[in-house]
């Protein structure tokens, strides 16, 4: 299937544009931004890359790295970016960032809803991943939020960045089968 755009009730996903850049920079250069990355802060170049090749996401045919940037229906600012991406060995998997300004507000538990949507009810995936650092509690309740189990917890998996110091950091693996999915949606119409 060809890129999407989606919506939900306060979110429009649409494809990467460039200008996305300021915002995007504001996120991808800001240390606080990136703390649970493995790598660092990001240039003015890196970030311009970053656009660009998430404006070929959305033109590979078929597409399978379902990559968005997120905008606030009401005002029509871009607030961050998320994707949905798999290939033919690789199972689906999802993630998201959002610029700090907009945190904790349930727009990161919004898009993670939509993008269970994308994956199950328009593409049929089989079963979808999503994996943070453990230290990272806004990323892991999202996904408990949106009813994704935690299948494991790699311990010291890999270093975190200047932000953690260059520790080991531990990592949680959450998933989610389709028959899941389809369950509880039907246990929230009940
Ligand atoms: C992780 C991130 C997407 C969370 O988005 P968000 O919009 O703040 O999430 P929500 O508002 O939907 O919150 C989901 C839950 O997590 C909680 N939460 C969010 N951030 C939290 C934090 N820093 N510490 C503790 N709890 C947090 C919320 O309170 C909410 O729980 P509740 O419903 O019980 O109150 C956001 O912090 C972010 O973009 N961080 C930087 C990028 C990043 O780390 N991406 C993930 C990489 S794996």
């Amino acid at each position: 299937m060809d890129f999407i755009k989606l919506e939900s009730e306060r979110l429009w996903f649409r494809e990467y544009r460039m200008e996305d850049f300021y915002v995007f920079y504001d996120m991808l250069s800001n240390i606080e931004n990136i703390k649970y990355r493995s790598s660092e802060p990001k240039n003015e170049d890196d970030v311009h890359g970053y656009i660009e090749w998430g404006i070929n996401c959305a033109n590979q045919k078929p597409c399978i790295n379902y990559r968005y940037a997120v905008v606030l229906k009401d005002t029509g600012e871009t607030i961050g970016s998320c994707e949905l991406a798999f290939t033919d060995k690789d199972p689906a998997e999802l993630a998201w960032e959002l610029h700090r300004y907009y945190w904790k507000q349930g727009y990161g538990t919004e898009i993670g809803q939509t993008l269970l949507r994308l994956g199950f009810d328009i593409l049929g995936l089989r079963r979808i991943i999503a994996d943070c650092n453990t230290l990272n509690i806004g990323s892991y309740k999202i996904m408990e939020k949106i009813g994704m189990r935690r299948e494991a917890h790699y311990i010291k998996y890999c270093r975190g960045n200047s932000a953690l110091n260059y520790e080991w950091c531990d990592k949680y693996l959450y998933a989610i089968l389709q028959e899941e999915y389809f369950a509880m949606r039907k246990r929230s119409f009940q």
